[in-house]
């Protein structure tokens, strides 16, 4: 539905277009986006196709360079990253003064912050070899500030990554070795990791992107622009979701497993209840994503020998939504993180690390649009408003009001 007004402001016409759900932002060559037919492709290639035959670190490359690289440019690409794959050994002390139930988005967003002030060339990106070493830089550091974020809250030992692994192996090696005990490999689980994070790697002009590009509209530097990404991610109107959906899927089946009771809730207008993993703002048919993880959720499950009864709570879910009228008519379907949570889950991931999974997989999404947002100079990012406020009052002093 279209709802904009156009006001007279007091310097001129001001469009008012709430959640600017019908306002561009920017032009980007990076990710196009069908709502109405449910298609998604980066750089012109499909989600699909992505998903079923690259991995998530040409992904990356495709979408912050514009294409897939070749053999050598993806071992060049690979190799500076592991070579910046150290974390300033201080960033620990940081890390140590948060109590062990802080949020892991919260660290996560607060750390990426701090980073700047160990990388303060991070900030200069005026040369495309500096902007260069910024980006490779949070690509190579981030998985390890994940990875410490959930050791943390479990309480093993911060560790470092292992440069013989790949890209998405490495991250899980260093999210889940134990102390004393030899890390296994399991390619079903990295397989699934590898589909999850790609699925994830871009979104065009979403909340958190278009955070990172207004925040880096004012040349705050990449890392400053990423950490306000992640606490824009970290809602449950969009990447928080995917935890939402995982405690809600866990509370109906605490309730007896009673679907049809969520269901009215999530239809009553006098209650605030909304059925998480359900709805978007762009895709009004179905969202492109959440079939390939429906599927993949089958899988994995299915190859790790999972049989996991909030899966069936998720399918019943999905089954009465898609005949209920109340859903049908508002175009209500899965997005992208109703599966993603319960794939976490048979992963070992806990619940409260799922927003972080999906700020892993934006990342090189935020990092291409802030790329873009610089190369292409575009103008600081600055709203204008309607005042509704009083009108001139003169001060009153304290004593006299
Ligand atoms: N459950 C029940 N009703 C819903 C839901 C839901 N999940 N989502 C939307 N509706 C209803 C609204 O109440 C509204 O009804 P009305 O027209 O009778 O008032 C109508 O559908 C339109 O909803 P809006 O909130 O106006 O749609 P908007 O585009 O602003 O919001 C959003 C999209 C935020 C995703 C919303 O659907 C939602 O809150 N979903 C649940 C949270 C979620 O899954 N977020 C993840 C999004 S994907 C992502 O960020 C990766």
């Amino acid at each position: 539905a279209i709802d904009i007004k156009t006001l007279r402001g007091t310097s001129g016409i001001v469009t008012i277009d709430p959640g600017y759900k019908n306002t561009g932002s920017c032009e980007s060559a990076i990710t196009f986006l069908d709502g109405e037919k449910g298609i998604l492709r980066y750089r012109g290639y499909s989600i699909e196709e992505l998903a079923e035959k690259a991995d998530f670190l040409e992904v990356a490359y495709l979408l912050i360079f514009g294409e897939l690289p070749n053999k050598e440019q993806l071992a060049a690409f690979h190799l500076d990253i592991k070579n910046e794959s150290h974390v300033d050994e201080e960033m620990k002390k940081i890390l140590d003064g948060f109590p062990k139930s802080a949020h892991p988005m919260g660290v996560l967003s607060s750390l990426t912050s701090a980073l700047v002030a160990f990388n303060p060339g991070s900030v200069d990106v005026a040369s495309s070899d500096a902007m260069y070493n910024s980006i490779v830089r949070i690509l190579a550091k981030f998985p390890v500030l994940v990875a410490w974020a959930m050791r943390k809250k479990m309480g093993l030992p911060l560790d470092y990554g292992d440069d013989s692994l790949g890209y998405v192996e490495n991250i899980h090696k260093m999210m889940f070795k134990r102390p004393n005990q030899e890390y296994k490999r399991n390619r079903v689980v990295i397989d699934a990791l590898d589909k999850l994070l790609i699925l994830h790697a871009d979104h065009e002009q979403n909340c958190s992107t278009s955070t990172v590009r207004i925040v880096g509209s004012s040349h705050a530097g990449l890392f400053a622009s990423l950490s306000a990404g992640i606490s824009a991610l970290w809602g449950p109107l969009h990447g928080g979701a995917n935890q939402a959906v995982l405690e809600m899927l866990e509370a109906i089946e605490a309730d007896g497993g009673d679907t049809k009771k969520y269901m009215a809730k999530a239809k009553d207008k006098s209650d605030s209840f909304r059925l998480m993993g359900f709805g978007h703002r762009v895709y009004k048919n179905f969202d492109p994503r959440a079939k390939i993880i429906k599927k993949a959720a089958d899988e994995v499950l299915g190859d790790l020998g999972i049989n996991d009864p909030i899966l069936d709570i998720a399918k019943g879910l999905e089954k009465e939504a898609l005949e209920d009228e109340y859903f049908v008519k508002r175009k209500l379907y899965p997005n992208v993180d109703f599966y993603s949570g319960i794939i976490y889950r048979s992963l070992g991931i806990p619940t409260d690390m799922f927003t972080v999974m999906f700020a892993l997989g934006r990342l090189p999404g935020w990092i291409a649009q802030w790329r873009e947002m610089r190369l292409r100079n575009e103008p600081i990012g600055r709203p204008r408003q309607i005042y509704v406020g009083e009108n001139y009052r003169p001060f009153v002093g304290v004593d006299k009001r």
